[in-house]
């Protein structure tokens, strides 16, 4: 049978200049290097910038993204982007992507599911063009945490970072069954029980400012692993696809115990797992497009391999995007 699939087309992406590694936080906290690569894996990360914003970080990685698929921006019917730490309250960061690329026509939204963003955001932009909405879209994730960091929150302060990344997918004709190109299928769930386990003390209707990240690391971390592995196996099993069949997990960077607990309960050894967390630290909704980027720039990833992408954050929202590159 015949059907649309989503199929990506190019893949971009933005880091700020500026890198800082973890004993710049020996100055000022109680903390070591030792403590923050064995706890979490994180060894540097990027911060914007002053006045470098979430929309020129994603502009920036859009850019990138179209001329890896050989296009221009009014080849673009829409830009849906992930984040939640947009420029202004409003208007969308991906409408002022869309001014900056001198798109004038088509649409442009944000999504916000925190670290799960761009799974959300992907898997709306799938539909988008799986129901004739969108022919290209460009999807994004970008995200400044370092402005709405408590720099002297020892637990939280030094675990993030910032940056951007983007997808062009395309509509292309497929068979209806998992040998397709393309995103084969999504998996999301969101359980607001438990929003005080990570969370930004401030907003618009509360405290009219934007607040800081507050985060129950412990108790997300232990929430973490079988949630991650259970909707990977959720969106694979759609498809009719098991763990035996991945070639890649594309996990969220956040912590490289949670990535390494989630890829043993998948039986997957880690030279199938794409790393960034290193070089990256936890950029939020950029963390997953980011990986994709620079995977496909060592070479690592190649068209053809099946990819699952995995991301759990605030809300806690969570989810997995099943594609052949
Ligand atoms: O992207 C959204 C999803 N986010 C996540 O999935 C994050 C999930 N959580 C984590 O990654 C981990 O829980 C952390 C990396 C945040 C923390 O690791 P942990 O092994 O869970 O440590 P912990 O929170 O249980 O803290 C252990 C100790 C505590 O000291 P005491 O109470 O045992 O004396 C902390 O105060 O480590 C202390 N600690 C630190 N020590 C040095 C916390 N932060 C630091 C620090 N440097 N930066």
């Amino acid at each position: 049978m015949s059907v649309i699939r989503a199929v990506v087309r190019g893949v971009g992406h933005y880091l700020p200049e500026r890198v800082v590694p973890n004993s710049e936080f020996e100055k000022t906290l109680d903390t070591s290097d030792e403590w923050i690569r064995t706890r979490s894996g994180i060894e540097r990360r990027h911060f914007a910038a002053e006045g470098e914003t979430t929309s020129q970080m994603a502009t920036h990685a859009a850019r990138a993204a179209l001329e890896n698929a050989g296009l221009q921006p009014d080849d673009i019917d829409a830009i849906v982007l992930a984040t939640s730490t947009p420029d202004l309250t409003f208007p969308s960061v991906a409408t002022m992507v869309q001014a900056e690329l001198g798109m004038t026509r088509g649409f442009g939204f944000d999504v916000q599911a925190v670290c799960a963003g761009f799974i959300f955001a992907l898997t709306n932009a799938n539909a988008l063009i799986v129901s004739g909405q969108a022919r290209r879209i460009l999807v994004i994730g970008a995200e400044t945490f370092s402005r709405i960091m408590d720099w002297t929150d020892r637990s939280t302060c030094v675990l993030f970072g910032d940056g951007a990344g983007a997808l062009v997918l395309e509509a292309r004709q497929g068979q209806g069954d998992s040998s397709d190109r393309g995103v084969l299928a999504a998996d999301l769930n969101s359980d607001g029980r438990y929003r005080d386990m990570l969370y930004v003390d401030g907003g618009v209707s509360t405290t009219g400012q934007a607040g800081h990240l507050r985060m129950q690391g412990n108790a997300l971390f232990r929430q973490a692993v079988g949630k991650l592995t259970e909707t990977a196996e959720a969106a694979l099993a759609k498809v009719g696809l098991s763990d035996a069949d991945v070639d890649w997990l594309v996990p969220h960077q956040a912590n490289i115990r949670i990535i390494q607990g989630t890829a043993k309960k998948m039986g997957l050894p880690m030279e199938r797992v794409v790393l960034t967390i290193q070089d990256h630290g936890n950029t939020s909704a950029a963390s997953i497009p980011l990986a994709l980027s620079v995977a496909a720039g060592r070479g690592q990833i190649e068209k053809g391999q099946i990819l699952v992408a995995e991301a759990i954050g605030g809300g806690l929202a969570w989810g997995a995007v099943v594609l052949r590159w």
